[in-house]
């Protein structure tokens, strides 16, 4: 998949955002390893805690198809400058793809390309059961 398709289908998650609170809408699209393309938008509650991130709602899109592995993600948002993925998301998406690639996209076309490595060094790990207090 060529990442402009990448970017058109962030783009349309994006239109489907619910941020009536922050009125800050984020849409990504995440390639699966299998080519397959997931959808995220951000999902606000009135009980601003509940929120849930794009990306968050992309990888459970993902593994609610059956898939587990990730090449990209795209996101995109109305900033000025491109968004990088909030700590929790990035968390989530190490979980599934450490060596993630990370393209954000900017109000005005701006782009910045990350590795999650580099926005995430050194991520939680469950310590095997044998090295548990
Ligand atoms: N948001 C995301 O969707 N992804 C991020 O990585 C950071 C923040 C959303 C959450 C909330 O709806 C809005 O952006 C403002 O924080």
């Amino acid at each position: 998949m060529n990442v402009d398709e990448l970017k058109d289908a962030a783009r349309a998650a994006q239109a489907q955002a619910y941020a009536p609170y922050s009125h800050f809408h984020v849409g990504c699209a995440l390639e699966g390893a299998s080519g397959t393309l997931y959808r995220g938008c951000n999902v606000e509650n009135a009980s601003y805690g509940l929120t849930n991130c794009a990306e968050r709602v992309a990888v459970g899109a993902a593994v609610v198809a059956g898939e587990r592995a990730f090449r990209r993600i795209v996101l995109v948002t109305d900033a000025a400058l491109p968004a990088s993925p909030c700590g929790a998301c990035r968390e989530v998406l190490a979980e599934f793809a450490p060596d993630l690639e990370v393209i954000s996209v900017a109000a005005g076309g701006a782009e910045t390309h990350w590795q999650l490595e580099q926005l995430l060094p050194h991520r939680f790990e469950l310590p095997s059961p044998g090295s548990r207090a």
